[in-house]
């Protein structure tokens, strides 16, 4: 019984420092970096997707960790993000839409894509269903509000003023910087071919993704559920200890909790670079198009 009681504590421990080690470790080599720099309900994932679909190593909200870099994004401390930024050449949704100044300086080869509504009440009504769901208590540093109604004014204000700043960043950057419109559909792939790698003056002749075909997870029902059952756990507990993230918290708590998202962080990681080798070998070539 005691043996069992040390060596099972040894056995995990030497598991996670194996997958540590020899898994979850920064690709050798990756592509100039791709920031996706709207806001939600501008079909950051879907561009994403398209990312993924081009190959590029994509950070996004479908990674648990995303959860956490925005606790810690909304408490001033950017190291975990800049972490990330280590294993992914292509990264979209909160918070990466307000890092793009220190991303700018960072990484003077990467390029910024202001994904945008075709007007702003699509966007605003986009967001009314979508945060209409829940309120996430993350909401509130980005819209101002964890829910539209009756927050119209300051939500919509959050928008405006976003896409002025960003404009305005990047007003004497033109060839690091480019602005989508996700409505547009296919033609969207030129806007995106304009900043990413794809064969010169080509376009992938495949529709535009859309929302949730989340070409990175779909890679067998069986590790999709898995990691979905892995996120919605991880998401619950991430709810319970928000209370505490937010509001500076009691500093065991907060120990505690950054040290369970260092060991969510090596599996997630682990899962990321396997899920990635698996779309590198699995995946179909893409056919390219002139564009016309
Ligand atoms: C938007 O910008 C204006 C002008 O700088 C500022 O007064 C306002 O508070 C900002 N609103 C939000 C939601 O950030």
């Amino acid at each position: 019984m005691r043996f069992a009681a040390a060596i099972i504590p040894l056995f995990i421990s030497a598991i996670i420092v194996f997958v540590a080690h020899e898994i979850a470790q920064p690709p050798a080599s990756l592509r100039p970096k791709i920031f996706v720099i709207g806001l939600s309900k501008t079909g950051t994932s879907s561009i994403g997707d398209a990312l993924a679909l081009l190959q590029y190593k994509r950070l996004g909200w479908k990674d648990i960790r995303s959860r956490h870099l925005v606790h810690t994004w909304a408490n001033g401390d950017y190291s975990a993000l800049i972490d990330q930024t280590r294993y992914f050449d292509a990264f979209e949704d909160l918070p990466w839409p307000y890092m793009y100044r220190q991303m700018a300086e960072m990484y003077p080869d990467a390029k910024f894509l202001l994904s945008l509504r075709k007007d702003e009440r699509t966007w605003l009504e986009s967001m009314r269903r979508h945060v209409g769901r829940g309120s996430w208590q993350g909401y509130r540093y980005f819209y101002g509000a964890t829910e539209v109604d009756g927050h119209e004014d300051v939500v919509l204000q959050s928008y405006t003023n976003h896409t002025d700043e960003v404009r305005a960043y990047f007003q004497d950057k033109p060839d690091r910087y480019a602005e989508l419109v996700i409505d547009d559909g296919d033609r969207n792939w030129e806007v995106l071919c304009r900043l990413a790698e794809c064969p010169e003056g080509r376009v992938p002749s495949i529709p535009f993704p859309k929302s949730n075909t989340a070409a990175h997870w779909q890679q067998g029902a069986l590790i999709d559920n898995l990691h979905f059952m892995w996120s919605w756990s991880i998401t619950r507990i991430e709810e319970l200890s928000a209370e505490s993230y937010y509001k500076g918290g009691w500093s065991i708590v907060n120990g505690l909790l950054d040290v369970s998202w260092s060991l969510v962080s090596v599996i997630e990681q682990a899962c990321s670079e396997l899920y990635y080798k698996m779309m590198i070998a699995t995946a179909e070539p893409l056919e390219f198009k002139a564009v016309l």
